[in-house]
């Protein structure tokens, strides 16, 4: 069995009900349950004996102790992180603890457990650490696509926590001889993403009638994933991937915000045009931009490709496509997670914005 930690998120319950989907090996998914994760994302699991969720903290050795030795996982995917940009420039110190501080105690934790493991078992375990391509920085226009080799010059207090958490996993790789494994993937969208990130910000204000609002002047450029090519990659990665190395996941898919939301605005009036005949892109909205806010991230995913054989399945096109349909079919969802506390976030990040 595998131990999956923020498996109630955005990509950790896709990556469970995928994996679920996949294989009968069963998971334990261990979520602290913050405001990005949702019991609600694994609904279809309710009566999966394969599935164990278990609600704690990353950080809380006792906890993951005990259900290592009880479960006695061949591996441990670590999903579980704070992962909104806007909300680390506003209050760091949750990334700090679960990024950082939560990553350096379940790497602890699990280093135990693994020291305790019979010989093969040892040279089977895999700890799969998630990260992010904002590790690197930003680029400029004409600057090649991030490569694995690529220096770490994390900007913000998210980047910067995760760029620390991915060094910690290297170190105890180095150090201590623990079998990680690394990802490091381009923006993900698809089913289940909270609403404060872009896409389904964008598709949930337009189709409440407010603003769609642009940061800057709308041309940084992101590299978009669907979230079911992120899944299959991680699954790769553990099963092929080679120790201490890490991996960069993309989608081939750089594209400018405003193309983005362009591209919403499209499909939406298409889909479900307003009632006044009028198009989405009338709720569009520039303001003013995020602090210190990365130009360009693009994906040189060609490692992955080349010594693991994978590639994105979806396009930007089909990819999008699907995830506007499922916004529509799933606006309950959307409402049940846009809780009180998230209209506070939304006046916190967007009441000041001129
Ligand atoms: P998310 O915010 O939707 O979900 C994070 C999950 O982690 C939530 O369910 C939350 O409850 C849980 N969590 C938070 N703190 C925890 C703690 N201390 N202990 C246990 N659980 C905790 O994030 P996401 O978008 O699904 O991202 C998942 C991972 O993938 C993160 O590590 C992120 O850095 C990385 N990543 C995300 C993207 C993206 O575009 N969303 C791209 C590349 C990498
Ligand atoms: O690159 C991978 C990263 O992608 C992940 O590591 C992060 O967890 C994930 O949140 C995402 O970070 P971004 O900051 O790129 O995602 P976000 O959806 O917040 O913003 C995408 C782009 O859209 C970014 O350039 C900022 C812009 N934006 C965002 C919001 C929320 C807007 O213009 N307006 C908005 O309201």
């Amino acid at each position: 069995m595998i131990l999956v930690t923020g498996g109630a998120g955005f990509i950790g319950a896709n990556f469970v009900l995928d994996w679920l989907k996949h294989h009968d090996e069963p998971v334990v998914n261990l979520d602290k349950l913050t405001y990005a994760g949702n019991r609600d994302n694994l609904a279809a699991l309710a009566n999966d004996s394969r599935h164990h969720f278990v609600q704690g903290d990353i950080g809380d050795t006792a906890l993951i102790a005990e259900l290592l030795t009880t479960h006695r996982p061949r591996a441990v995917l670590n999903f579980a992180a704070e992962s909104h940009v806007d909300r680390s420039i506003h209050g760091p110190s949750d990334f700090i603890e679960t990024n950082i501080v939560g990553t350096f105690r379940l790497l602890e934790s699990v280093r135990q457990y693994w020291l305790g493991l019979d010989a093969a078992g040892r040279e089977a375990f895999r700890f799969l650490h998630v990260s992010t391509d904002e590790v690197y920085g930003s680029l400029e226009r004409e600057d090649a696509p991030f490569a694995e080799t690529h220096p770490y010059q994390p900007n913000s207090p998210y980047s910067a926590s995760k760029a620390a958490s991915d060094h910690l996993v290297r170190a105890w790789h180095h150090t201590y001889g623990l079998p990680v494994l690394t990802t490091n993937c381009s923006n993900n969208y698809g089913p289940y993403q909270f609403p404060e990130k872009l896409i389904p910000l964008m598709i949930a204000n337009a189709l409440a009638g407010k603003a769609l609002p642009i940061y800057g002047d709308g041309q940084n450029v992101r590299d978009w994933l669907y979230v079911g090519d992120h899944c299959t990659a991680i699954r790769r990665v553990l099963e092929a991937g080679s120790l201490g190395e890490t991996y960069n996941v993309g989608g081939w898919n750089e594209k400018p915000n405003i193309e983005i939301v362009h591209t919403i605005c499209a499909l939406l009036d298409e889909l479900r045009p307003r009632a006044d005949g009028k198009s989405y892109r009338e709720q569009i909205t520039f303001v003013t931009d995020r602090p210190g806010h990365d130009r360009r991230y693009a994906i040189d995913a060609r490692k992955i490709e080349r010594e693991l054989g994978w590639r994105p399945a979806e396009t930007f096109e089909t990819g999008i496509r699907k995830t506007i349909a499922w916004y529509l079919a799933h606006q309950d969802w959307v409402e049940r997670v846009s809780s009180g506390a998230y209209r506070d976030w939304l006046a916190t990040n967007y009441a000041h914005r001129s």
